[in-house]
């Protein structure tokens, strides 16, 4: 035998030499829940290891998180029904509790980078990314709203919003009027490629955020389409947008691998909150070594194309790391 493919695997120094890929904790984006109130901390029942935070906890969080290394944040709030309404008026609220804990975040740590989502389904008594008429999702209409959510976010500081709508035209309208009110320096992270998955359960109990009625899927895309990412693609990033999303992951490492080789902007990617799931249910079991999947499946996003993780495995991985 001429050609051993063995011999580069035959102790762990010449492994680690002939590695192609490596995860850094600073690629990833730790994704936090918060809920109103003091002293509060919920662990989410499909989530075990994540808990919704009241913000005096939160900030307790994100100073151990920075202390591992961890320096991006993406802020989702869980808001009481009593607080939604079908134009989602609490999203732009100055006085709302998510804004003020927005501002609270910058203020106490400057220098991490802050996202947040725009999108109407935390907000909405209909459960919808959209405003819902006679059971229909209602694209322009819609992005009045996002735009005034998104003004809203970029006044209290958020570094980088994350339109997860999927209306059309959205990145464009948000870019523009980001530019037109000063805040030039806002990014978009778009969710470019976001498919009607039901990987995203755990997280719409985490939030109580179902849609009351039918699913996403006149807006979200077909898991069973990949040419129809380039079309998004194309329209986010002639739009203004700074990154490119794929959501979920896992089970689309060939969308990710299509960005990345066709766009030239950083292509993030979101292992959901069903990923997450998936394998600590496993591990509870025993079924499988929660640790390691956790490592193969940040290492198998970075090597399809993604530069960037939102993942709840963010803590535990920079723990392994330190
Ligand atoms: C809301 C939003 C969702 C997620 C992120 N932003 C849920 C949805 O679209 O229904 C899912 C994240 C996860 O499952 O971890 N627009």
């Amino acid at each position: 035998m001429q050609r051993r493919p063995r011999r580069n695997r035959k102790s762990e120094s010449v492994r680690n030499l002939v590695e192609e890929t490596s995860v850094s904790v600073k690629d990833l984006i730790f994704p936090l829940f918060l809920i109103e109130g003091q002293k509060k901390q919920v662990e989410v029942n499909s989530m075990p290891g994540i808990y919704r935070y009241s913000i005096d906890l939160m900030l307790k969080e994100i100073e151990e998180c920075m202390k591992l290394g961890i320096m991006s944040f993406d802020v989702f709030p869980a808001y009481p029904e009593s607080l939604k309404d079908q134009i989602a008026s609490e999203s732009y609220n100055p006085e709302t509790f998510y804004l003020k804990a927005l501002k609270e975040i910058k203020r106490k740590f400057p220098e991490l980078c802050l996202m947040s989502d725009v999108a109407m389904d935390p907000y909405s008594s209909d459960g919808h990314d959209g405003l819902v008429k006679n059971g229909k999702i209602l694209n322009d209409e819609t992005l009045a709203i996002l735009g005034k959510m998104s003004l809203a976010q970029a006044e209290v500081g958020v570094d980088i919003l994350g339109p997860s709508d999927m209306m059309d035209g959205r990145v464009g309208y948000i870019r523009n009027l980001l530019d037109e009110n000063g805040f030039k320096e806002t990014s978009i992270m778009s969710y470019t490629a976001k498919y009607a998955s039901a990987f995203y359960g755990p997280f719409r109990d985490a939030l109580d955020s179902a849609p009351k009625f039918g699913d996403k899927k006149t807006y979200q895309m077909n898991p069973a389409n990949s040419r129809e990412a380039l079309i998004e693609a194309d329209l986010d990033l002639e739009e203004g947008a700074d990154f490119l999303m794929v959501k979920p992951a896992l089970s689309y490492l060939d969308i990710i691998k299509l960005l990345s080789d066709n766009y030239p902007v950083p292509i993030a990617a979101y292992n959901v909150s069903g990923e997450y799931s998936m394998v600590k249910a496993a591990a509870a079991n025993d079924w499988l070594d929660s640790e390691r999947a956790m490592l193969e499946i940040l290492l198998s996003i970075k090597r399809s194309g993604a530069k960037i993780i939102l993942t709840y495995f963010a803590k535990e991985f920079a723990r392994l790391q330190k």
